[in-house]
């Protein structure tokens, strides 16, 4: 049992991938969601599937938007008790190659985007004397990885943002969390040659990528009162190919 029936959750990039499993497992947990997504075809396809929950269009490359509807977002849904930020997107490239707006979108979008859905979660999460908070990572940001310096940078930041965030707002009954996929078959993953697919398989001592749903159970556990304990910390969700 969790106690996740009614909490107000927010999910960023809820519309498909990981998001959407982690979007279905709070939907099954009868919680009150909020997610946030940039292509509108994706968030009328969602009204159709799940239409009780608020569903939001925001490009969270747009800082200064974010700063301005985000809090709304959060009076709309009458508080936040859950966010999950777990939009992210890769523009791979070398190094040598790789162009300033390559390093920039990602860095907003992955990481920037995130410190401030932490910032006006955190201060609703203070008024209501509780509060979890969930970040995606990935084993990249762990293991470093050729052609993504600019993605393992954000994920690696987030890891840092969320300890310093956990040790600030303990005392506050606020945790925070991080969640690190290893590869997950997602739109994210699909145009991964099928060669180096199977190469990759052979280095995950499960024997299979992972799927939304891996991820979404752990997101659970870490939003339920099941891990009250536990704040700053990442779980590795990855099959075994990375054990830190
Ligand atoms: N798939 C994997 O193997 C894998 C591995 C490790 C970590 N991750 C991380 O998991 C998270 C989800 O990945 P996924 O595979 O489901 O990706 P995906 O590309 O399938 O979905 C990404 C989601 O983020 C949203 N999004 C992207 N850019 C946005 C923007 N500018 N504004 C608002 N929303 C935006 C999209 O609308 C979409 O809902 C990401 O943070 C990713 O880095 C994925």
């Amino acid at each position: 049992m969790n106690d996740l029936k009614n909490k107000k959750v927010i999910i960023t990039g809820g519309t498909r991938g990981i998001g959407l499993s982690i979007l279905k497992e709070f939907y099954e947990n009868n919680s009150e969601i909020l997610t946030i997504g940039s292509n509108l075809n994706n968030l009328d396809k969602l009204k159709i599937d799940f239409p009780n929950i608020h569903i939001q269009q925001l490009d969270l490359k747009n800082l200064e938007k974010l700063n301005n509807e985000f809090p709304k977002f959060i009076d709309k849904l009458g508080g936040v008790d859950i966010l999950v930020n777990n939009a992210g997107i890769t523009r791979d490239n070398l190094t040598l190659r790789m162009k300033q707006e390559e390093w920039k979108d990602v860095i907003d979008i992955n990481l920037n985007s995130v410190f401030f859905t932490c910032q006006h979660s955190i201060k609703s999460m203070i008024r209501n004397k509780t509060g979890s908070i969930i970040n995606i990572t990935s084993v990249v940001g762990h293991t470093g990885n050729p052609g993504q310096a600019n993605y393992t940078a954000s994920k690696a930041g987030i890891v840092a943002m969320t300890k310093s965030l956990a040790r600030e707002y303990a005392k506050k009954n606020i945790r925070l969390n991080c969640i690190s996929p290893g590869f997950i078959d997602t739109d994210m993953t699909k145009d991964l040659k099928e060669e180096y697919k199977i190469e990759l398989i052979k280095n995950i001592p499960i024997n299979r990528l992972g799927k939304g749903v891996d991820i979404a159970k752990a997101v659970i556990f870490l939003a339920s009162n099941n891990s009250s304990y536990i704040t700053g910390e990442t779980i590795h969700v990855n099959g075994g190919m990375y054990m830190s």
